[in-house]
């Protein structure tokens, strides 16, 4: 999936809360055209391949999709899932948070946090059933700093930076070169904040 089409960041605004009649669920396969358009409207990039990969996702063991619909069409969508140990960054395998893309029109109505504050608590379910340590993971681009600003309330701390996480390289600024920031929640604390 795309990984540089960010939200422009505004700390002018506050969310708005989302529409009444907002559903968030666990995403199943004949969801998954829907959750490409969003992608697609979202980050830019082909469809087919977001279905592709949409559908690997949903395949996948120790792996969790969620959407978020409203007035029955689907708005924005988001994974979690199981990653192993990284020959890129030292660190643990882990529960990551690994996708999340709201639709342009349905931005800062609080899907996002919504969505995460649903996958942290399959996250802390998995590892409780698992004999888990109860921790999430996500990585993003260092420019990102709208979805860094997402992340923050759940009590994310960043753990390392590096060119390579999972595989994954980040779109650096001009001469400025990219970088992804691995960050690490303990659950005790995403379960006392809002979501
Ligand atoms: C990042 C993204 C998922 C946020 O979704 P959203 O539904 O608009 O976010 P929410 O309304 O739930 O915002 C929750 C909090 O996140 C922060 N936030 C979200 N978008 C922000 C923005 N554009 N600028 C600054 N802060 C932002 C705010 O702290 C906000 O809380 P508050 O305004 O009440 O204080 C969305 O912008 C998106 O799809 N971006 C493109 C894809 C992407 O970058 N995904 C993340 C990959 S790691």
């Amino acid at each position: 999936m795309a990984t540089d089409s960010f939200a422009e960041y505004s700390a002018e605004i506050r969310s708005a809360g989302p529409p009444v009649d907002l559903l968030v669920r666990r995403a199943r396969p004949d969801d998954v055209p829907a959750m490409a358009v969003v992608e697609v409207a979202g980050r830019g990039g082909d469809a087919g391949v977001a279905e592709a990969g949409l559908r690997r996702w949903l395949d996948r063991d120790r792996s969790a999709l969620f959407l978020a619909e409203t007035g029955g069409a689907v708005v924005a969508w988001a994974s979690a899932q199981w990653l192993g140990a990284d020959g890129d960054v030292a660190m643990d395998p882990g529960y990551y948070l690994a996708g999340c893309t709201v639709d342009p029109a349905w931005r800062r109505r609080s899907l996002g946090r919504l969505l995460t504050g649903a996958r942290l608590a399959w996250i802390g379910a998995q590892c409780a059933q698992e004999g888990e340590p109860p921790m999430a993971w996500y990585f993003a681009n260092v420019r990102n700093t709208a979805s860094i600003a997402m992340h923050r309330e759940f009590g994310f701390a960043e753990a390392a930076r590096a060119e390579r996480i999972h595989g994954v390289t980040f779109s650096g600024d001009g001469d400025v070169p990219g970088t992804g920031a691995l960050f690490r929640a303990p659950l005790e604390d995403a379960a006392t904040t809002r979501g």
